[in-house]
């Protein structure tokens, strides 16, 4: 199959393009550092060209309205009327849609939904890394802030095979939710991160505002019974990158 990745230098992008790859795909990466901007849409049709499915890893940045980038995206992406269209969302996105970012995962579901194109759309949970952009995001001078948080994290490798079984099956609406395997205090998560990678070990718990924080901290953004779960827990994503702690 030909697959273009839409945000395939990020995170989960990466890995679904090492996964798609492995299987001998031949994969497009659509990224503003190859040339093609999915938010103006400059370069997207001409990488769309000929391709069997689009997986939209994409992500907005600190200085993006989520909600924006996201539909223009999809817009950019539905331009080109690719036979199938993956989307990457956050389980209970709709839960807190408060939070500008969850908003913004909303919108580009519905914006697939409404857009023509034959979907499937797959929520997975936080990613083992969550933990470490928590420690860089919440730092205020020499003190680390974590808000309190029920998660089940789960390892963004699978999640980019996840990703690639999806664009191989073929289009089917709503997918099953993916999470990690086991429940974990966000805080304790960062604690660890912290004192395996040698950057600290001092975390504030902090509880956040509105009803994002009050779905964090109640557990309303932990997958539910029906979801699909990934093998590696947290401790074991930790060990494996920080394996001399
Ligand atoms: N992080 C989590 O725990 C988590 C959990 C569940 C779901 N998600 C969702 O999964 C998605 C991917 O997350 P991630 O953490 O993998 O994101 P990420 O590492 O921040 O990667 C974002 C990707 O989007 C690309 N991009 C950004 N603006 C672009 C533009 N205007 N045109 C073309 N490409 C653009 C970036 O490439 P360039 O910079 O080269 O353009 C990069 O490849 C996000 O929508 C996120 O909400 C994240």
């Amino acid at each position: 199959m030909k697959i273009a990745i839409a945000g395939g230098t990020g995170q989960a992008g990466s890995q679904a393009t090492l996964v798609a790859q492995e299987r001998g795909h031949e994969v497009v990466v659509l990224a503003r550092s190859r040339g093609v901007n999915l938010v103006s849409g400059e370069g997207v049709v001409a990488a769309l060209e000929g391709v069997d499915a689009v997986i939209d890893a994409s992500g907005s940045g600190a200085k993006d309205d989520p909600t924006l980038f996201h539909e223009s995206v999809i817009r950019s992406i539905a331009n080109a009327k690719p036979p199938h269209l993956v989307v990457l969302s956050i389980v209970n996105c709709d839960k807190a849609s408060d939070y500008p970012l969850y908003a913004g995962k909303l919108a580009q579901e519905r914006a697939a939904e409404q857009s023509g194109i034959a979907y499937t759309i797959t929520r997975t949970t936080q990613f083992h890394e969550f933990a470490a952009q928590i420690w860089r995001m919440g730092a205020v001078g020499p003190i680390h802030f974590s808000p309190r948080m029920r998660t089940q994290p789960v390892a963004v490798r699978e999640v980019g095979a996840r990703l690639v079984d999806l664009a191989e099956a073929g289009p089917v609406g709503r997918a099953a939710d993916f999470g990690g395997p086991q429940e974990e205090s966000l805080v304790e998560m960062v604690r660890a991160y912290a004192k395996a990678s040698g950057v600290g070990r001092f975390v504030i718990p902090v509880n956040m505002g509105g009803s994002f924080g009050k779905a964090q901290r109640d557990g309303l953004l932990l997958p539910t019974a029906d979801a699909l779960h990934g093998f590696e827990t947290f401790a074991e994503w930790l060990g494996r990158k920080y394996p001399q702690n």
